[in-house]
């Protein structure tokens, strides 16, 4: 943990000098950024988790794809900069995320706010912590009163399954709807009881690995879409306070019963 939170919190300061100092951006797709910052950071966390653990695993996401021992006992996920684009934007709202996993579940999670200096952190059992406080969810129960976050996919021109069907139905449903654009935060801000829930499509295990411990430590309930337990595999992700995760996955089932009844018409 000692060394997830310094790595995070050095790659955060590396991200911070990079944005002043500048950087380059490349596209992966039509709206999909890297920067050099993305590159960078990445390197470091990779670098210093490989010296102190050789034996483990990692999954980064610039790299794409595990590397370390095939028969690693645990692997570190790492998302070294989630929120590429509000960090291109010189928006600072951009996280960096490390997680470590055993066995298909999460062990250790670690997100870095470098803006706020904010350090979310939780140990399986132990617990979640912004810096040194306690975090729980929050016990808003009336979806009227409730603050929810969402993203949409970078496939968003592409595909159907998008995300503007759901987030449509929720904005009349609930107070108020943020998109912020880094999934890591959004999620540990659900754990801190900023926002009240959280649903999104086609996320990446890097985007959730340490946050989803976040949750299920201070209290909050995550499944997919289905409602099942979510795995470092799962892409459709809902994370809540626990109170509204059932009004969540309703709505959700309900535009699915939608869409399929509107794909039957045009056939
Ligand atoms: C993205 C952000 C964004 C979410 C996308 C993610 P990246 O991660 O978390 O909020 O909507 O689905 O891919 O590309 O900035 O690391
Ligand atoms: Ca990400
Ligand atoms: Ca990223």
């Amino acid at each position: 943990m000692q060394l997830a939170q310094k790595t995070a919190e050095e790659a955060g300061e590396l991200l911070r000098r990079t944005q002043k100092k500048g950087f380059k951006v490349e596209l992966k797709g039509a709206i999909n950024l890297v920067t050099s910052a993305d590159q960078k950071a990445e390197a470091l966390v990779v670098a210093r988790l490989k010296k102190n653990f050789p034996e483990f695993g990692i999954l980064a996401e610039e790299a794409g794809k595990s590397t370390g021992p095939t028969n690693a006992p645990a692997v570190w996920v790492v998302d070294p900069l989630d929120g590429t684009t509000n960090f291109a934007h010189r928006l600072p709202v951009y996280a960096v995320s490390i997680a470590l996993w055993e066995d298909g579940k999460p062990v250790l999670g670690v997100v870095y706010h470098p803006a706020l200096k904010e350090l979310f952190w939780a140990v399986k059992g132990g617990g979640a912590f912004l810096n040194k406080q306690k975090l729980s969810v929050s016990r808003t129960i009336d979806p009227n009163a409730a603050l929810f976050a969402t993203g949409f996919p970078y496939d968003l021109r592409e595909s159907r399954e998008n995300n503007l069907d759901y987030f449509s139905a929720f904005a009349t449903r609930v107070r108020a709807i943020r998109r912020m654009g880094a999934a890591a935060l959004d999620i540990a801000w659900t754990a801190a009881g900023r926002f009240d829930g959280f649903w999104e499509l086609k996320l990446f295990p890097w985007d959730i690995a340490a946050a989803i411990l976040l949750v299920s430590e201070a209290g909050g309930k995550l499944s997919d879409f289905e409602g099942q337990p979510l795995g470092l595999e799962t892409r459709n992700v809902v994370a809540s306070n626990g109170r509204l995760h059932n009004f969540i996955l309703q709505v959700i089932e309900e535009c699915r019963q939608k869409e399929a009844s509107k794909i039957n018409r045009e056939q």
